[in-house]
Order: structure tokens, then sequence, then C-alpha cells
């Protein structure tokens, strides 16, 4: 047991690890509040429902903790409600007209009039014959009035008319509107007379034109011509339906602003009716309807997330005009599409999904950012590439040349999303802005293009992840301390050592201070480990562990040392394998064979006390159980991002010279703080550090070395 990395260590590093991409998000707690509470301020956030959302108790704790209205999926439809002439079936409607009065929740009322879903008696006789128009109209108002006066306590507003327009495209000299049955027999005669039926029913409600295909440019300037035709014609409408069946990969949040504005030229009221984000664009019969087994892939997920957030970003500025924002079912479970498309922010066990954290979370501050147009290109791109570019900010601009490609994301994004989805740009390359600032310092990254994992061509590759990625440089405002200035500097040296235990020869990395060559003293030794899926490059490469150290030399701020850095063999572990990790091997190669080449090659003091081990992330974990493995070897202690020191754990207190335990202000700094203070108060040489601003990321361990550096070795 004593082999294996010990557990509290293990949750030290998970707690901050896992709040980094590579090894998956958090679980998301269970909601306090809904969206309804979100978006208070903005509209009313509604839920179509069937009788078994209704019924349910732990439906119907969602809906009540989520949703202020309330539409009914299927049941006050003309053919449910009223599937013979004059034969009304109320059963289904009244069970949740009555879920709606008991809970003082207004209702929308879907749908009046629609082509589907309906009853033919309404629009012809049984031989199959279009009713003449005065008969259809008799039809009509008495199936409208009927309901509408029935559900008027609680029914707050109606979808009059539903999907009357044309689909596109519409040939020149074609009609604008749906060739259907009553369109046949009425023209566009028969729309006015359902509105007008509807508000003598009652003139309370509001009433609307609802449609899909909503934001589609040439459907909904058709949609816009409707309504303003019935508005000059004084019909009582008063608002549009935007059913809102989006895909992950449309429309446009352009699209869907500019019908926004068009349609509130005309109405003053927009309604979201019928609000999903499927997975894939199929319509109609050739939907991806649940077969059970689909997976959703994770860079889908990231899609969804991000339509989901430009579409509320895009309703939120839009608010004056939009009252409400309706979602067409409760949860994947039972939605229209099939738990297969995925389409809402509840999972099939009414969990909230990422992309409910997007929507619930916004910062109305970021709705109104504005994004400094003085990006230039990132420091770490390949020789002539502009992109990534970074701002003065600190956000990050990327474009990529994937002409076929159907969705490109960047793995690179904030607040917990899947990354930064880029869109395509006029001249067919994949542009995208991250969402905010990015943090300062160094981050890796990756592209998937359709699922498929590549690196950015615009810049160098730095090893993490377990691979060579991509990086991006966001400048700090303290880069000065890693900066590659006029001063004398040390070298780096690649050394090829025999490891007889492993039976191979093995790579360390090895710095020397500037004056190592010039003169014959003999230097202590730092032993700099990298984290996990890192490997030897990494300190020196993306760590900037020389420049660090040149510039404190020059300032006369630390005593100069050697640094090796090795491969800590960590790149086998999987997320979720920690626990089992077995740093013994490594021990071995570092204590038993390592530590002996570098003193025989290298001009060392080869003694206890001028021998330091420190790590960062799982390296910090190899570090922590080696050198209390080996009391003998190292006197100096350093932990980076990769636990603490807890005195009972340090045999005897004189073992140690100097412990450095420091990480990142957003990686629960607080227990390194406590940490520190108990080893102080212990009687230890503990230094605590906490890098502002920054997480389990780069730049946190460059500072930590920087402040690390100038304690060790002190006498
Ligand atoms: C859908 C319902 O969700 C399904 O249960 C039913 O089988 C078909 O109709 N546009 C509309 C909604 O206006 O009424 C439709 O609802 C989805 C498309």
């Amino acid at each position: 047991m004593k082999r294996m990395i010990t557990a509290g260590i293990c949750a030290l590093i998970l707690g901050v690890v896992t709040a980094g991409a590579q090894w998956g998000p958090r679980p998301i707690p269970e909601p306090t509040d809904g969206l309804k509470d979100a978006y208070k301020d903005y509209f009313k956030i509604g839920v179509a429902v069937n009788n078994r959302n209704v019924v349910e108790p732990e439906q119907i704790k969602v809906i009540l903790r989520e949703f202020n209205s309330i539409t009914a999926e299927n049941a006050m439809k003309p053919e449910p409600t009223e599937p013979r002439k004059g034969e009304f079936n109320w059963e289904d409607a009244d069970r949740i007209a009555n879920f709606c009065r008991e809970h003082g929740i207004k209702m929308r009322g879907h749908t009046l009039m629609w082509h589907s879903q309906i009853g033919s008696w309404m629009y012809q006789d049984a031989q199959g014959n279009l009713l003449p128009k005065e008969e259809f109209y008799a039809n009509m108002k008495h199936h409208i009035q009927a309901i509408v006066n029935r559900y008027k306590d609680v029914v707050y507003c109606w979808d009059v008319v539903n999907e009357a327009v044309a689909d596109s495209p519409v040939w020149p000299g074609r009609p604008e509107l749906r060739d259907s049955p009553m369109y046949k027999i009425a023209g566009e005669e028969f729309i006015y007379k359902a509105f007008e039926y509807a508000h003598e029913a009652d003139p309370n409600a509001l009433l609307f034109y609802n449609d899909y295909n909503d934001a589609e440019p040439a459907k909904s300037q058709r949609i816009f011509n409707l309504v303003k035709r019935m508005k000059d014609a004084g019909v009582p409408v008063d608002g549009i339906g935007m059913q809102g069946h989006y895909n992950i990969y449309g429309p446009s949040q352009e699209d869907i602003d500019n019908a926004l504005t068009l349609y509130s030229q005309v109405v003053k009221h927009i309604h979201i009716t019928e609000l999903d984000v499927r997975v894939n664009t199929e319509m109609g019969g050739a939907l991806r309807f649940s077969q059970g087994a689909t997976q959703i892939a994770d860079w889908e997920k990231t899609l969804q997330e991000d339509m989901y957030s430009r579409l509320f970003r895009v309703l939120r500025k839009h608010k004056d005009v939009i009252d409400c924002v309706t979602f067409w079912n409760v949860s994947d479970k039972d939605s229209w599409l099939g738990v297969n498309n995925y389409p809402l922010l509840f999972d099939e066990n009414y969990k909230p999904k990422r992309a409910y954290l997007q929507v619930k979370g916004f910062d109305p501050a970021k709705d109104n950012a504005v994004v400094k147009e003085d990006f230039r290109p990132s420091e770490l791109n390949q020789p002539g590439q502009d992109y990534p570019m970074v701002n003065s900010q600190g956000y990050a601009r990327f474009k990529v040349n994937a002409p076929k490609a159907t969705s490109v994301i960047v793995s690179l994004g904030l607040g917990g999303t899947g990354g930064t989805v880029l869109h395509k740009a006029e001249d067919g390359t994949w542009m995208g802005t991250t969402d905010g600032p990015m943090d300062e310092g160094f981050h890796y990254y990756h592209l998937t293009v359709d699922g498929g994992v590549l690196n950015d061509p615009g810049t160098h590759n730095y090893y993490g992840s377990t691979r060579w990625e991509s990086g991006i440089e966001i400048p700090a405002h303290d880069a000065d301390f890693y900066a590659m200035k006029r001063v004398p500097h040390g070298k780096v040296q690649q050394v090829l050592f025999w490891s007889g235990s492993t039976q191979q020869n093995r790579v360390a990395w090895v710095y020397t201070p500037p004056q190592y060559d010039k003169n014959k003293k003999k230097y202590p030794v730092l032993y700099l480990q990298h984290g996990w899926g890192e490997n030897e490059y990494a300190w020196w490469n993306q760590g900037h562990a020389n420049l660090i150290m040149d510039n404190l030399i020059a300032e006369g701020k630390v005593e100069p040392f050697i640094i090796v850095m090795t491969y800590g063999m960590t790149n086998d572990v999987r997320p979720g394998g920690l626990f089992s990790f077995d740093y013994k091997q490594f021990e071995t190669v570092l204590c038993d064979e390592l530590v002996p080449y570098v003193d025989a090659n290298f001009r060392t003091i080869a003694k206890k006390d001028s021998r330091a081990m420190a790590g960062l992330s799982m390296g910090g974990m190899e570090t922590h159980a080696i050198t209390l493995d080996r009391p003998e070897m190292f006197g100096w202690y350093g932990l980076l991002s990769g636990g603490i020191y807890s005195p009972d754990e340090i045999k005897d207190p004189k073992q140690v010279k100097g412990i450095f335990i420091g990480c990142g202000s957003k990686e629960g700094p607080d227990r390194i703080r406590e940490a520190a203070a108990q080893l102080q108060a212990a009687g230890f040489n503990a230094k605590g550090y906490v890098s502002e601003g920054t997480a389990h990321e780069f730049l946190t361990w460059r500072r930590c070395l920087h402040e690390m550096a100038p304690m060790l070795f002190r006498k």
C-alpha cells in the first residue's frame, strides 16, 4: 500500500485537476432554483407538457422549480379536443389546465388552427371534398370559441394559427402560404378569421401567429409579410411565435438576431414557443428518433452548449420584445424528437445537462462586453502564422482553414464549457473568439474538426495530455520574470543515462547556470518534475525554468543551482487511474540511477542538503512520496499544485531544510495557506504561495518556481 500514492494526496491533486478539461467535467449539482428565477428580469421560461409530466412527482418537481409558463404539448390541439364534429374530449386538456390552475401557472394555448393534428371534418366532407367556405368557417368558429372559452381563466395567450407560411424555396409566382386544405378553401382569409374568432371569445388573450424555420431569412420575411398584411387589415394579431426547433449546427446567431429584429418591427410580442436544439440536421421523417443506444459525443455536447448559450444571449438582447421562451418538453426522456436527439436542458433522468449551466449561468456583464480589436499573433505561433491571435484584454481568436468541415471546436473555453466553437466565415475559413478574457499565461489546446482531434497548424506544439498539443500564450502582466533578456544565460543540455532497472537509456535535461562553464565551483541540484501527461521537455520548454533562473541569478536573488528535468513515468496513467499509480519504479530511476549519474558527470555538491526535489501536480505527488521515502536523499521539498505536507508525515523535523508549497488562486488555495501555517507552527522552514488569477496551468508553476528558487539551498 505504501508504494501507491496515498489517498489523501490523490484527493488533493484530483480536486484541482478535475477542473481541467483533460479529466472531464464535474457532475452538475441539483439546482436549488430554476431557469425562471435566472430569467426573472428577462422573460418567462415555459415548458410543453404531456399527461405523464404532470402526474409523476419527479417531473412535477422539475416543472415547478424551473418553469413559469406551460403549454400543452398535444392536448389542446384541434384533433385531440374535437376528433369528430361536435364531440369534444377535454380530459387531457383539463388535466393539464387543472395542474396549472392548482399551481397558479398561466398557460400558452397551442394551437387553434393547424393543417396537422386536425380532424378532417373541419374542412372536408365524408367523400373527401373540400367544404364550402361558410361551412368551414362555421366549424372553425365553433371549435375555436369552445376551447378558448373553456380555458380563458388559465390561458393567457394562444397560438391561433400554426405553420401556415410556405417553406423555402418558394418559386416566383407561387403563394407565400402553405397550400393546405384551409388555404385551398379560403386563401389567406382563413387566418384572419381564426384570429377574429379567438379575439371575440377572449379579448384579453394575446394572439400569436406561430411557425418553424423562423430564423431562415427567406421564410422569416414571408412570416413578416403575412403578419404585416394582417396588421394592415386590422386583424387582432399580437405576436409572432418562433417555434425554435433548432439544431447544434444552426441557425446562426446572426440569422436569429435578424429575424427577431424583423419581427419586432411588426409585433410587440415575440415568444419562442417550442425550443429544442437537436444533434442532427434532418427534418421530419428523417429525424434520428430514439433507437435506444446512440451515444452523443462530447464535441456534439459542446456544439449544443454553444448553440444554447449564443441563442440565449441573442434572446436576452431582445428582452424588450420577447416575453416568453418555452422548451418543447421537460427532458430528453420524452422529447418528441427522441432521447437520441439529446435536444433539451434536462437528460433522460431529469438531471440538468451542461447546456443548462450555459443557459442559466449567464453573466449579464458579458452580454454587453466590448471586445477590443487589437488582436495580434500569439507569441507561440509558427513562423509567418497570424492565427491564433490574442488581444490586450486576454481574448484569444482562432482561425482554421477546413473548407469541408461541418464543425470546428477549439478546446480552450471558459467557465466549464467544452471549448470555443468556431463558425464559418465568408471566406470559408472557421473563426471564433473566446467567450471572454482567458487566464494569463500558457494554455495547451487542440482542435476538434468533425469529431477528429487535431493540432492547430498555426502554433508550435508542447507536450501535455500525453501528446504534443498546440499552445497559446496569453501575455501575463508579470511576464518579465520569465522573459528572455540580455543577461548571461545558462545552458539546457540533453543527457542520456543508462537505467539498469528499466534496461534503457533514459533522457534528462540539465540546466547549468551561466557561470558553470567559467568556474570550477560545485553547485546544488534541484530535481524538478513535470505533471501528468507531460514529459521532460515541459519545465524548460513551456515552463521557461532556465530563463526564470537566468533572470533571478542576474538579479542576485538566488544561490545559483543546477536543475535536472527527467521524465517521471506518468504518461501511462489514464483519468481515474491516479490512485493506483505506482511511483516506485520512478523512485528507483531517480534516486538510484539519475542522481548518481548527475553527481558523477556534473560538478554537484553531492550532499542531501544541497539536493532538492520539487514537482508540479502529479510530479508533486511523486515528490511527496519520494522525499518521505528517502529522507537521506533530499534536503529541500517543493510541491507546486501538487498537494501538501503535514507536520506529522515528516518523521524527523531536522530531515528537511525547507518546504515550499504553492498553487494557483483558482485551485482551492486555502489548503495551501493552512498547510503552510501548520508547518510553520510546527517549526519547519516552510513557505506557502498562491499565484493570483491562475488555475492548474503553467503560469502558476512558473511563478511557483520563481518564488521557490530564492529559498532553496540557503543556509
Ligand atoms: C408535436 C408533438 O410534440 C408530438 O407529440 C406530436 O406527435 C406531433 O406534434 N410544431 C408544433 C408542435 O407546432 O405542435 C409539434 O408538436 C412539433 C412541431
